[in-house]
């Protein structure tokens, strides 16, 4: 299973985000925390500031959408280019009509579920998705602990997803480092953001490299 490192650019330096994303040229996507003050009690930026990374970043965004009414907001987005975008299921009214809307416009559609929302509802129906994000800590803030207790729903969405021969990427979000990493690679996650951890990093690109090398033995080691 290929494996993505995607840096949150939540931790990085807001007064200089192009020149912080050409710090971090060996990840796969640059993790783009949108929040609301609403859905989460943050604020960061919105379509303006995502659009304009877009062009300037080297690297596809992957811009997670932590706001209330994302089927109101989440296609723009998908227009202004982004690679993928990636609504919470707690937000959206219909989160299948939702997806669809925005793998017609051309991203690819992930869905994000808090520590305390369950996968059940979502089982049968992960075809309609290209990503699903667990997220490993409550959604808002950078720096805080991995959930471990997110595990179990991680690995029952990894037996469905490879069960049924689906292409789905099972994304971690929240308090990866170079030991969390490893757990949640060994549950099935194939796609890890990490913002801290990488951008507080005194050299991103090495920890970019630590944090590959420490997924991929988990990974071969189940
Ligand atoms: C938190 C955000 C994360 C955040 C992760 O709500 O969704 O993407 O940047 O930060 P770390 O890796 O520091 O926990
Ligand atoms: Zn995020």
């Amino acid at each position: 299973m290929p494996i993505r490192i995607n840096p949150s650019i939540l931790s990085a330096d807001f007064a200089n985000l192009e020149r912080e994303i050409g710090r971090i040229s060996t990840a796969d996507l640059v993790h783009v925390d949108v929040m609301d003050n609403h859905f989460v009690p943050n604020l960061t930026f919105g379509l303006q500031m995502a659009t304009r990374l877009g062009e300037v970043s080297a690297l596809p965004l992957d811009v997670h959408l932590m706001i209330d009414d994302p089927d109101r907001w989440a296609p723009a987005y998908a227009e202004s280019g982004a690679y993928s975008v990636t609504f919470h299921a707690e937000a959206a009214t219909d989160a299948v009509v939702l997806a669809r809307r925005l793998r017609s416009i051309g991203a690819r559609a992930g869905i994000a579920l808090k520590p305390g929302t369950a996968a059940d509802p979502f089982l049968e129906i992960l075809h309609e998705f290209d990503q699903v994000l667990v997220m490993t800590v409550e959604p808002g803030f950078g720096g805080q602990e991995f959930m471990e207790s997110t595990m179990p729903k991680l690995r029952a969405l990894r037996e469905r997803v490879s069960g049924a021969g689906l292409d789905v990427w099972l994304q971690v979000d929240g308090g990866v480092n170079e030991e969390t990493i490893a757990i949640a690679a060994e549950a099935g996650a194939d796609t890890f953001v990490a913002g801290s951890s990488v951008f507080l990093a005194d050299d991103p690109l090495d920890r970019i490299a630590s944090l590959r090398a420490a997924a991929a033995a988990a990974e071969h080691a189940h």
